[in-house]
């Protein structure tokens, strides 16, 4: 085709950019079930779901350019699509693989928020607002999808919460104050040593010591930011069974998990 407006260079790239958003469908698809954590899987759907709609979008800015929608293949999206796929071939630990999706999808919004950003401003440059309006629309999902994955990329910290029991304990025989060894836990205040399983206090039998919700100073919550090691066990893609150990902030832990 020959180019001789900015009307016909607008026209040759919004075919390319729709022939994109055809690819990203198919891509996004495959991308949200490969996904492991679910957040990510959520934000691959809304976008698929989104991508769909600016396809529609798309069909609407031929239409207010009098032209039936024309795709030109976009060679740019589909070397993209194809590293993705590529990644999705390798085998990965599952939050590799995430941080190896999460770095695919941002080249094709980024792609996209070049092509939109342009194709707006041309639309603008020729009055057509209304074309202007509708581009404009699809470039701020394009960015707010793409904020959204890099605070996905974040690395993982969290917290844990929980009550924290007291009991008071007395030197059993051959006990090792130092050590804490050998203590047993107080009966009842005075008993059996009065020494130790003070009467001033009440904690005994599990008792829980009050903490933020109940006017006390002592944490319901816990940060943690953990050097952790682990095993995991996937033998089905929507299945993952894991075993984790390791060092936080606040102590050490250990535990069990299944994601069905
Ligand atoms: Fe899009
Ligand atoms: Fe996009």
């Amino acid at each position: 085709m020959e180019m001789e407006t900015l009307r016909d260079l607008f026209l040759d790239e919004l075919k390319d950019v729709y022939h994109a958003e055809g690819q990203l469908v198919k891509a996004l698809n495959k991308m949200a079930k490969t996904a492991e954590s679910d957040e990510l899987k959520a934000a691959f759907q809304q976008h698929l779901e989104e991508t769909k709609d600016h396809q529609e979008r798309l069909t609407k800015v031929f239409e207010l350019f009098d032209e039936k929608p024309k795709t030109k293949v976009c060679k740019a999206m589909q070397g993209i699509v194809e590293e993705g796929k590529e990644v999705m071939e390798e085998d990965m630990e599952p939050d590799v693989m995430d941080a190896a999706l999460i770095a695919s999808a941002q080249r094709a919004e980024h792609y996209e928020i070049a092509a939109y950003g342009t194709l707006r401003t041309y639309a603008k440059l020729m009055g057509e607002d209304e074309a202007a309006k509708i581009l404009q629309s699809i470039l701020d999902e394009e960015g707010a999808t793409d904020k959204k994955l890099t605070k996905l990329r974040r690395d993982r910290i969290g917290f844990v919460w929980g009550d924290l029991y007291r009991t008071q304990a007395y030197p059993g025989p051959g006990a090792n104050p130092a050590t804490g060894e050998g203590f047993l836990p107080c009966a009842a205040p005075g008993m059996p040593n009065a020494q130790y399983c003070g009467a001033d206090n009440n904690h005994y039998n599990g008792y829980t010591e009050p903490n933020w919700a109940n006017e006390s100073s002592k944490p319901i919550i816990f940060p943690w930011l953990a050097l952790q090691t682990g095993v995991r066990y996937k033998p089905h893609r929507n299945f993952i069974a894991r075993f984790d150990t390791g060092f936080s902030t606040s102590g050490f832990f250990f535990g069990v998990g299944a994601v069905g």
